[in-house]
């Protein structure tokens, strides 16, 4: 992306900002509430439009280009996607549909994704009895059934017990050796970062701070800096606790976010 910036009214969300994200790697945009990380992602997987700028995915203009696109990407918003009043199978069947597959492969593609999502034995039943960590695999499931060239996903562990988020975490790192994809995530979660990404940027109000590999990130702050420390660092925000930068919607359980 080059020079991409979004204005919502006066309020400069993004500014100018310019980024390449490796192929078949995993990219982390961090930074605090407001940023600009949901923007960033919304124009990348052309649900909005920039105010300047432009943005390729996949060698792609997401401007006038956006069908190309589309159907090489996956996209898992921040906010829950999956239907709770649908089973398993009806929220995969759905997203078959939408990319476009029939017959055997759809059918293959279902069952492919439901032991991708480790939900065979509960295919059936209603998605608002999962819980958190089920619903963001199937979503997950549902992203990639079509085989997408490079996945976003916006806050993928947000509100997830510590077993739930280190299973999300195992399954992007098989799409991303298995399948050889590109995943672009954001997080507030250092230590996801820490453990998953090969390369972050830090935005900050809208400007990027700073961008590399978390190793070199924390070498450039001090010998013993971990990537709280970086954080902190560049974008001028007090930690709470334990590395974990908590957003007031995370006290929010999964089944009223399903409601
Ligand atoms: N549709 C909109 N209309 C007006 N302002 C918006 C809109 N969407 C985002 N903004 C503003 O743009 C800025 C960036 O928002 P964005 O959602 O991209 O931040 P974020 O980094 O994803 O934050 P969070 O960590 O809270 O998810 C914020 O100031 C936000 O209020
Ligand atoms: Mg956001």
């Amino acid at each position: 992306m080059h020079e991409l910036t979004k204005l919502f009214g006066s309020a400069r969300a993004l500014d100018r900002l310019s980024l390449t994200i490796p192929h078949q790697c995993i990219f982390g945009l961090l930074g605090p509430n407001g940023a600009g990380k949901s923007t960033v992602i919304k124009i990348l997987t052309t649900l909005l439009d920039a105010s300047s700028g432009s943005a390729k995915v996949c060698g792609f203009d997401v401007a006038s280009q956006p069908i190309e696109v589309r159907r090489r990407i996956g996209y898992v918003p921040q906010m829950l996607s999956a239907d709770g009043s649908l089973t398993a199978v009806e929220n995969l069947a759905l997203s078959a549909s939408l990319y476009g597959l029939r017959g055997a492969t759809r059918d293959s593609r279902i069952q492919d994704a439901l032991e991708f999502a480790d939900l065979q034995a509960v295919a059936t039943h209603l998605v608002k009895t999962y819980s958190g960590g089920m619903i963001r695999r199937l979503e997950i499931a549902q992203a990639t059934m079509h085989r997408p060239d490079v996945l976003f996903l916006d806050e993928p562990t947000i509100g997830l017990d510590p077993v739930a988020r280190r299973t999300v975490w195992g399954r992007l790192l098989e799409l991303k050796s298995a399948n050889g994809m590109t995943i672009f995530l954001t997080t507030h979660d250092m230590e996801e970062a820490d453990f998953l990404c090969d390369q972050l940027a830090i935005l900050h109000q809208g400007l990027l701070a700073v961008v590399g590999a978390p190793e070199q990130l924390k070498k450039a702050i001090g010998p013993t800096a971990t990537l709280a420390d970086v954080f902190v660092a560049h974008s001028g925000v007090v930690l709470e606790h334990g590395g974990h930068f908590r957003d007031i919607r995370e006290t929010r359980g999964t089944a009223q976010r399903l409601g």
